[in-house]
């Protein structure tokens, strides 16, 4: 029942071709006048958006059976011929799409992740981070670096999640790119820590249980509990029992912000803490300390901002937080001081092959 999800490099490796790849392009940066460095980086959001529109046009869909001509291409996805070469001309130069010496398209593994139907799908990542509503308030991130707080209420008069649980737009945008978003780091996550050595897991906020079902599917002695809100939780239960786990996962509806299933071994929170204010992820970890037996675990996961000067994704997604929720990514030390803060002792800081960590706690 596990999905085929890639294997997953050496982490060594990895962070030692970041390093390499870093010090080329502070290299290249300090080499060049500063106005082209700059002027190359500003480029940055077309590339999103040439990105959404290869997603929104099913380019990678059409190449899933085999390389095609550009005019076929552009006959299967409703393009202009043209204008789809220098879409995909561009895209190729960042190594999505490929071009053979016959003059035919084909994928490359980047291109891949944009397909629909693959076990990692970012297609619909691409189509939120690429959207009229995602670029609209990251073009007021000024009026957030001014206030300190996210752009929704002057925008839309809402808050973020009110906005998403009200336009159903944006509701399904959303919801379908955190659930792409959600599968991208499980192969790393599932590599990098034993969850089986838990004999019943919290899913804290689990979503539609994608990641608890695939830990339950390689750990078949350990039981799972997913605590959702009431409208994601019939979607869970329906998934988890199509996975055939109905019988070792149940799944309780409610908020975090009251309370949370007691009594089991380790509490998941993943991707929810950023979500929110510090003081409302302050309650949020206050409500599963008072679920946790003395010996449980807290296992949350999250990027772990480093402390150096580097580029890292979760600097940016950190931003991402500020614009749309108010919420915000924290360097290891400000997750120990946070978690003291909240009864919690921090225990390690599991790094995995994907910018996302594992920080494991226990009751203070
Ligand atoms: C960013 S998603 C993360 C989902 C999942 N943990 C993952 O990593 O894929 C945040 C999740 O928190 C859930 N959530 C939001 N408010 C909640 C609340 N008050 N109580 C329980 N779950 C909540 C949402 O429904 C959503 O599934």
């Amino acid at each position: 029942m596990a999905s085929d999800h890639p294997r997953m490099p050496p982490q060594g490796m990895v962070r030692a071709i970041e390093l390499v790849r870093n010090g080329l392009s502070v290299a290249y940066r300090k080499l060049v006048p500063g106005h082209l460095a700059v002027m190359e980086l500003l480029g940055a959001g077309w590339l999103t958006q040439a990105i959404h529109a290869a997603a929104e046009l099913g380019v990678a869909d059409a190449l899933a059976d085999g390389p095609r001509s550009g005019a076929e291409l552009a006959r299967t996805v409703g393009a202009d011929e043209d204008a789809l070469h220098r879409l995909l001309r561009l895209l190729i130069g960042h190594g999505i799409f490929t071009r053979r010496r016959d003059g035919r398209y084909a994928l490359t593994p980047m291109a891949r992740a944009l397909r629909r139907d693959v076990d990692v799908s970012l297609r619909d990542a691409a189509l939120f981070f690429g959207s009229p509503i995602h670029r609209d308030n990251w073009s007021h991130l000024a009026d957030a670096v001014r206030t300190g707080k996210p752009v929704g209420a002057a925008l839309h008069g809402m808050s973020f999640f009110e906005h998403a649980r009200t336009d159903r737009t944006l509701g399904t945008l959303f919801d379908n790119a955190m659930t792409s978003i959600g599968s991208l780091g499980l192969a790393p996550l599932l590599a990098a820590y034993d969850f089986a050595r838990y004999e019943t897991l919290v899913d804290v906020g689990g979503g539609e249980g994608t990641m608890l079902a695939e830990i339950l599917s390689r750990a078949p002695q350990s039981k799972g509990i997913l605590f959702e809100l009431p409208e994601v939780a019939d979607a869970a239960t329906n998934r988890l029992a199509d996975l055939g786990l109905a019988d070792r996962c149940t799944v309780e509806r409610g908020s975090f912000f009251d309370t949370v299933p007691h009594g089991g071994d380790a509490y998941i929170l993943k991707h929810i803490l950023h979500d929110w204010p510090e003081d409302d992820a302050g309650r949020i970890l206050a409500t599963v300390r008072a679920a946790m037996k003395p010996d449980a675990r807290l296992l949350i996961i999250e990027l772990v901002v480093p402390e150096n000067a580097r580029a890292h994704p979760g600097k940016l997604i950190d931003l991402e937080m500020l614009v749309n929720t108010g919420g915000r990514e924290r360097t290891a030390d400000e997750y120990r001081k946070f978690l003291a803060r909240s009864g919690f002792k921090l225990n390690r800081v599991i790094p995995t092959v994907s910018p996302d960590n594992i920080l494991e706690a226990e009751p203070a």
